[in-house]
């Protein structure tokens, strides 16, 4: 039977003093009716508000304000509303926006992230990183993870997770890849759409963040993102896109930097027009903490939610006086503020929140473990297998050296740490979770001797590595939000995976990482498997990867650089300045990111997009393509040619004849993908249909989606860089407008 770990008294008290939405539906309260549409009760809500009440809804507070809110006067934010803040703020979690008890209308309470519920006070599950979770190529993964953190939120009291980051892997430094869905738009606004459409499966309401182009860490406040209209909404933009068609956010997180020299939380361009006209978006846009600049500009430049206010240092741009003032003036109009909340109201409604208050409820820690689990294991990727040395068999000692193996495996820094049941372990600042790959190993092969070093002395880890049949060498990247990383390891890592392989050339390295990693000893190992932060079971799922009890399925979400000097911007703009220090950087590549720009400049990734080994051979044919209006249907078929069961993921290639004059930045996108769980000798069918958006160009001038005629090629196969048929079709101009895809 599961352990069934009750929760913390603090979640129980948190909740019994929560505001509850009254089950009164009666003719005078319409906007408690289930069965009116959440416009409908959106609407009858904002008319039943006050301005004071509407004025609580677009400001909120960081949970720092249940200690520093004391010390802010009276007239930023008034005794009665300070009081309800810190009697009903869950400690520890992220952010927290008052309700109307009056008209039943909930307490906002959120909580970070896309990993897990993040409240140092609150343990919970530790999905692996979003961009592990890319790498399965399987929505399905995000969906049920997003459903198993979305739950935990629930339980912990919280209906709001600030979930769902999209941005674009740009720049493989961004110490924040790891919250992210990788480099390619459609994989990336596939897999956080999955993951918020499995969060708000639980009656609670998601984010999408940070939008946009919110590509590195480092000066990420005071940063100028200087980006075409083009190549946003050909890549980065189109990930967010496809990321609100699929999950249906009720909330969108703006970002701390500047684009085109207008702030994230105050940009027209993105907030007004891009989202909420263009695409059709109808929830409301919450700042990150401490992102907003103005009153009046970030209110009529499409902000609707100020979050994060705690201390007296803060400027309270959306506080009551402000607002009130701003409104008196007539600097905004009375119908934005009450658009503002009919926005907030409207998610409410429409995911849930109003008619399902959240409650405080028992957490089965070990069955949540067990989808993080199948998450990893559906996610790590095996880059390298020569001669087979994979699986582990029949291996009689093996040595396991360095990288913490023996006590947990890594994750990332910032607001996405999660704190596991029983504390994380801190190991020189940087967090582990319990999950040690050494005991895993040794309960998979309980006949093989087992030896470990920590890999300190790479000397004597040699000597360790000569004396077995096998050695397995654990190397760790931290990665946090706040600063960008580094794609050399730290630590002396490289020397010690390189002395190792020298004393025993079975050696396989696992990678725990953030994103990519440089491999200077690449060439000295047969054996690699990218574990990136593998979550609160990743020492289980590598283990049970190395030993084939499962079968490695997962593939590259994100390029591999051989070299700094093939990155679009070798320099980080900004690096080691103090923060804060104006800095600009211009994405002259256009929507190149990725292995679009490795194919552009002809350089050779150290492992591409879309790389991943199986244990078992998959063999792809039959690719046929029938186009049915502006979309291509694709049919083609998988085999299984091994003697395993096994998982193919097929990955469509699109690429004009002549990708210039098609408009397009770079030779090839894709298209298109679908992973398929095959038993030896078995073969099936596969059909995609290829959305028109990725064989388009956008055309600002005129809003226009701008399919040029021509001719294009389909290619098939099992990475980027391999791909084994292709099929041509002559396409003609088609030309739409940009304005459809939520609104239709
Ligand atoms: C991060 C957000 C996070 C927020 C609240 C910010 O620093 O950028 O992703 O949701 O803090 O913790």
């Amino acid at each position: 039977m599961n352990k069934v770990i009750m929760l913390a008294s603090t979640v129980a008290m948190v909740l019994c003093t929560s505001v509850e939405a009254q089950p009164n539906n009666a003719p005078n309260r319409p906007w408690l009716n289930p069965n009116l549409s959440p416009e409908a009760r959106a609407h009858d809500a904002l008319l039943a508000m006050t301005i004071d009440e509407k004025l609580r809804l677009v400001f909120g507070y960081s949970d720092q304000a249940l200690t520093e809110l004391a010390k802010v006067p009276d007239d930023v934010v008034p005794a009665e509303l300070k009081t309800y803040v810190v009697t009903h703020q869950i400690k520890g979690s992220a952010g927290f926006v008052p309700g109307v008890p009056r008209l039943g209308i909930p307490d906002q309470t959120q909580t970070d992230a896309s990993i897990g519920v993040r409240n140092s006070f609150i343990p919970s599950t530790a999905l692996p990183s979003s961009l592990a979770t890319a790498a399965s190529f399987d929505p399905e993964v995000p969906r049920a993870g997003g459903a198993m953190i979305g739950a935990e939120a629930r339980a912990t009291g919280h209906n709001t997770m600030l979930a769902g980051g999209v941005n674009l892997a740009r720049e493989p430094r961004n110490g924040r890849n790891f919250e992210y869905t990788g480099e390619d738009p459609l994989l990336a606004g596939t897999m956080a759409g999955a993951l918020n459409f499995g969060i708000q499966s639980n009656h609670i309401i998601s984010t999408m963040k940070h939008y946009a182009i919110n590509d590195q860490e480092t000066e990420r406040t005071s940063l100028d993102v200087t980006i075409s209209a083009e190549a946003m909404r050909q890549s980065d933009l189109l990930a967010f896109e496809i990321a609100l068609e699929k999950g249906r956010p009720g909330s969108v997180m703006c970002s701390y930097n500047l684009i085109n020299g207008r702030w994230g939380c105050e940009n027209d361009y993105l907030l007004n027009k891009v989202l909420k006209h263009d695409w059709g978006f109808k929830g409301f846009v919450m700042s990150d903490w401490g992102a907003v600049h103005s009153t009046a500009d970030a209110a009529n430049d499409g902000l609707d939610q100020f979050t994060g206010f705690c201390c007296v240092t803060d400027t309270p741009w959306f506080g009551p006086n402000q607002l009130k003032a701003a409104l008196a003036s007539g600097a905004i109009p009375n119908r934005r503020l009450d658009d503002m909340v009919e926005r907030i109201l409207w998610a409410l409604f429409d995911k849930g929140a109003v008619d399902n208050p959240v409650k405080a409820a028992p957490i089965d820690y070990s069955a949540d473990a067990a989808v993080s689990q199948k998450a990893a294991e559906e996610s790590l990727v095996l880059l390298k297998n020569d001669g087979d040395l994979l699986p582990l068999r029949g291996v009689k000692s093996i040595a396991v050296i360095g990288g913490n193996a023996d006590k947990g495996v890594i994750a990332g820094g910032g607001s996405s740490d999660v704190t596991p049941v029983g504390g994380a372990i801190m190991i020189r600042e940087h967090s582990f979770l319990p999950s040690p790959p050494l005991e895993a190993l040794r309960r998979e092969l309980p006949s093989a001797r087992i030896a470990f070093d920590p890999g300190n002395d790479p000397a004597s880890a040699a000597v360790v590595a000569a004396k077995s049949n096998v050695a397995v060498v654990f190397v760790t990247q931290h990665d946090s939000e706040g600063y960008d990383g580094s794609l050399v390891l730290a630590d002396n890592q490289d020397a010690l995976v390189a002395q190792v392989a020298k004393a025993n050339p079975r050696t396989i390295v696992v990678v725990e990482s953030g994103g990519a990693i440089f491999m200077p000893w690449l060439n000295q190992v047969p054996a690699v498997l990218e574990a990136f932060f593998p979550g609160i079971r990743g020492g289980e799922a590598i283990a049970r990867i190395l030993t084939g009890k499962v079968d490695p399925s997962g593939h590259l979400p994100i390029s591999f650089p051989a070299s700094a000097e093939q990155l679009a911007h070798p320099e980080i703009p900004g690096l080691g300045l103090p923060n804060d220090t104006p800095s600009k950087i211009t994405y002259d590549e256009g929507s190149a990111v990725g292995y679009k720009w490795y194919d552009l400049k002809g350089f050779r990734p150290l492992f591409a997009f879309g790389h991943g080994l199986s244990y078992t051979s998959f063999a792809l044919s039959g690719l046929a393509a029938k186009p049915d209006g502006r979309a291509i249907h694709v049919s083609f078929s998988v085999r299984n040619a091994g003697r395993r069961e096994g998982k193919a993921v097929g990955q469509v290639y699109l690429a004009p004849a002549d990708w210039r004059k098609a408009g397009w930045d770079a030779p090839k996108r894709l298209g298109a993908f679908a992973k398929v769980d095959l038993k030896p000798g078995q073969t099936k069918m596969v059909n995609v249909t290829i959305d028109p958006r990725l064989l388009a160009t956008y055309e600002a001038a005129g809003d226009k989606w701008h399919i040029r005629a021509g001719e294009y090629r389909l290619m098939l196969g099992q990475a980027s860089d391999a791909l084994t048929q292709s099929v041509s079709l002559t396409l003609p101009d088609a030309v739409w407008s940009a304005r459809t895809a939520v609104a239709d």
